[in-house]
This record gives structure tokens, C-alpha cells and sequence, in this order.
């Protein structure tokens, strides 16, 4: 089962992602929580490379989709896939659809050439399940932030107003893959959103049913 956190900046993917892990793993699936730009060795130098605000290097959408591509090639490879072969659940904090959203609809990418690019890189790996968690973009954008990345910094409001407006198409255009959470509510609400929304994959894995239970049951 292959779930993965998308949204525009600030929307709360990173605080969700623990929580709903916990849920997930108190009822009895073992869970893979990883995140995109990074997490391999690679992926982890690549991030540095594209989100970091110095050294200023000027940088094509193009050549930007293709240092997330190559990331999400080694993290598909090292993380995700050996993960959903052991039959655990993996919930990735951004993956393809933000190429999609950044590098297509915010800077100009052409998105049929940019899909071909997500299929190459993912073998075709495409989530079962996707939460958008969806706010205001200057409510996002308004929210502190550990770290500031380079679409924070430098991308006007128009950037990311397309960027959240992408992510809205794309979750119109496939509602079955994806759920739309709404991000302003606080941390209990959202995660509630995304419970309720891993319901709708829960039928094809067992352990996945047996959590929500577990997790209903706690709320009372
Ligand atoms: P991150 O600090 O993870 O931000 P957030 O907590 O908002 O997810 O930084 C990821 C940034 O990289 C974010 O601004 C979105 C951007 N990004 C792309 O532009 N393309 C991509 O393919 C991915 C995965 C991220």
C-alpha cells in the first residue's frame, strides 16, 4: 500500500506524517514514513542541491524536475519499492505530483513531456492512495517553517497560487486516487481527514482495516 502526502508549502504534510504513521502502526501495519526530496544517501545530497537558498544558481524548471526525478529514480529504488515488496505500508511526504505541481504548473514545465519523466523514474509506480491537505496559499506560506527552501524564498505568490491550483486538478481529474483534506483545521482534524481517507484503500490490506478500528475505538 503506497500513500503519499501532497500540498502546497506550510500545508502540515510533516507533522501529519508521524501521526498517521502512529495510527497505522498501533493497529498493526508496519509503516514506512519517508519524505521527497532525500531520504537515500543520494536523495539526501540532491535535496541539498535544490531546495537550499545558497549558493544562488540560476536553473531551468527543466533541469530542477530532472534533479527531482533523479532523487525520486534512487528513492523508488532503495526505499520505496523494497518497502511495498515486504508488504508494509509506505507514506512518502511529497512525490511525483509535486514535480507536477512545482516544476510544471509553477514554473512552466510541459506537463505531458513531465509525466513521461515521472513514469521513467518511477518504474510506473503511481500511489494507491494520495491526501492533499489543501489551504490558503498565503495561510501555508504564513506558517513557520524549520527550514526555508528556495520555492519559499524566492517563488512570488502567483508560483504558488498555481501550484495549489494544480494539486486541485490533479485531485479532480483522479478522485479515486486522491482525497482532499482541509489543512487550516488543527492537528487533530487533520489527521481525522486523513484517517477518514485511508478508509477508502483499507478493503485491500487487512492490517490497514484492523487500525482504523484500533484508532476508532481509542477515540471512544
Ligand atoms: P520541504 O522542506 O520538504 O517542504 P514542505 O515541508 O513544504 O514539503 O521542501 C520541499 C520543497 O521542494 C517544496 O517547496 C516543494 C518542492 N518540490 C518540488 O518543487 N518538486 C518536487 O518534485 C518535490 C518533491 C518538491
Amino acid at each position: 500500500m503506497f500513500i503519499t502526502l501532497e500540498g502546497p508549502d506550510g500545508s502540515g504534510k510533516s507533522s501529519l506524517l508521524p501521526r498517521l504513521a502512529d495510527v497505522l502502526r498501533r493497529g498493526g501495519c508496519e509503516v514506512v514514513t519517508t519524505r521527497e526530496p532525500g531520504s537515500t544517501p543520494l536523495g539526501e545530497q540532491v535535496r541539498r542541491l535544490v531546495l537550499d537558498t545558497e549558493p544562488r544558481v540560476d536553473r531551468t524548471g527543466l533541469a530542477d524536475a530532472l534533479l527531482f526525478a533523479a532523487s525520486r529514480a534512487q528513492h523508488v529504488a532503495e526505499v520505496i519499492r523494497p518497502g511495498l515488496e515486504r508488504g508494509a505500508v509506505v507514506v512518502c511526504d511529497r512525490y511525483a505530483d509535486s514535480s507536477l505541481a512545482y516544476q510544471g504548473a509553477g514554473s512552466g514545465v510541459p506537463m505531458e513531456e513531465l509525466r513521461v519523466v515521472q513514469r521513467f523514474a518511477t518504474g510506473g509506480l503511481v500511489p494507491d492512495l494520495t491526501i492533499l491537505l489543501d489551504l490558503p496559499v498565503e495561510a501555508g506560506l504564513g506558517r513557520k517553517s524549520a527550514e526555508v527552501t528556495r520555492f519559499e524564498a524566492f517563488q512570488d505568490l502567483a508560483y504558488h497560487e498555481r501550484v495549489r491550483a494544480a494539486f486541485l486538478s490533479f485531485a479532480a481529474a483522479e478522485p479515486d486516487r486522491y482525497a482532499i483534506v482541509d489543512a487550516t483545521g488543527d492537528a487533530a482534524a487533520v489527521l481525522a481527514g486523513a484517517v477518514a481517507a485511508v478508509r477508502r484503500v483499507a478493503g485491500r490490506l487487512p492490517c490497514l482495516g484492523a487500525a482504523l478500528e484500533a484508532a476508532e475505538a481509542r477515540a471512544g
